[in-house]
């Protein structure tokens, strides 16, 4: 889909990047030429990805425990990424997330997911926004949002309330730094498997067959799309695009917002028939 140098002399940082959509996304940068920081809270987790990633493309890939929650973590990682050169793109990825009953959960529990989605998103942002600031450097951002980001989820509202603002600092940000140099973009994937997502979100086979079912495609996405998206919406092609949150769901939000969406499973073949006009008589 893209030459092989498109990413050549980028230097990314992808939070979260040791797992699932981030070391989707890591890999197809690494391809296509960009030396790659990850980032996430388990070492093990992290130096076994970058080995890997290392040995199947041959790309720089640095791992670097950090746990996003806590700013002075985050303005510590940026600064040892700095001291070899600066960053020119960003992708706030890492995220927590879990279906529970809103009025069961503890403070912790809502904590713990803004601050990894809202407040994590936001230290890194703000830590590499300001270094780019300050030198005229440009830089782009790319923040991993949800479907439900605008209108809201039921059974998982930390996270819903955290993308919400995710997507609100996306906008607000894009208008405010843009003339300087800076994108801020997001993208919103409908689901699509890893072990973080499913294992949390769907975690019965019949909750993967409703999820299905809801989407026109029925099926659900791949890593490889998404990181396709994401290397668009990064390189320097899509210079014009600033403040999108570009949804990749095979049209699932689009179903659940039709009235008549379910229509196609709830009538037959002779139904339609039924309901075709009958021929006037002449
Ligand atoms: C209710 C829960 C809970 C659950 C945790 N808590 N899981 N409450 N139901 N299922 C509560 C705990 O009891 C605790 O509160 C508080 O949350 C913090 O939990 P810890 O386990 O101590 O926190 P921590 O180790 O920091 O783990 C954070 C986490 C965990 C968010 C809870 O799930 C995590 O590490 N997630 C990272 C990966 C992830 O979630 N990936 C999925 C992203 S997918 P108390 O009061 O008891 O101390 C996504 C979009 C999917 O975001 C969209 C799909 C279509
Ligand atoms: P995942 O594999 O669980 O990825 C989450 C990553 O975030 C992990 O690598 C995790 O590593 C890291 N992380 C969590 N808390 C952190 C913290 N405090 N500091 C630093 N890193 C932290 O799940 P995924 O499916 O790939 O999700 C990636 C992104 O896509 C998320 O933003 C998610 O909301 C979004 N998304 C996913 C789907 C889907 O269906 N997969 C759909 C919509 C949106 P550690 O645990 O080691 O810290």
């Amino acid at each position: 889909m893209f030459t092989p140098d498109l990413l050549h002399n980028k230097r990314i940082l992808i939070t979260g990047g040791g797992t699932g959509l981030g070391k989707a996304m890591a890999q197809r940068f690494l391809q296509l030429g960009a030396t790659v920081y990850i980032c996430g809270r388990r070492e093990d987790v992290l130096q076994k990805s970058a080995a890997e990633l290392s040995a199947a493309t041959r790309g720089p890939i640095h791992a670097i425990p950090c746990d996003v929650r806590n700013l002075d973590a985050v303005e510590a990682m940026i600064d040892s990424i700095w001291k070899s050169g600066p960053l020119d793109i960003l992708v706030n990825n890492a995220a927590g997330n879990f279906i529970a009953r809103t009025e069961e959960l503890s403070p912790r529990a809502f904590e713990s997911v803004i601050g990894i989605v809202l407040l994590g998103t936001l230290h890194a942002t703000m830590a590499c926004g300001r270094r780019w600031l300050k030198t005229n450097h440009k830089g782009t951002v790319l923040s991993i949002s949800a479907t439900y980001a605008p209108v809201g989820s039921a059974y998982v509202v930390p996270s819903a309330i955290s993308k919400a603002g995710v997507e609100a600092l996306t906008r607000s940000l894009a208008v405010e730094w843009g003339n300087r140099g800076i994108r801020m973009n997001a993208i919103a994937p409908g689901p699509i498997p890893t072990q973080g997502a499913f294992s949390r979100l769907l975690p019965r086979p019949e909750l993967e067959t409703l999820a299905l079912d809801r989407n026109p495609l029925h099926r659900f996405g791949t890593v490889e799309e998404l990181a396709n998206l994401a290397v668009f919406l990064i390189s320097d092609g899509s210079g014009y695009i600033n403040g999108e949150v570009v949804r990749m769901d095979g049209g699932e939000f689009l179903q659940g917002a039709g009235e008549f969406s379910t229509l196609g499973r709830a009538l037959t073949n002779e139904d339609w028939e039924a309901l075709k006009p009958r021929k006037k008589k002449t």
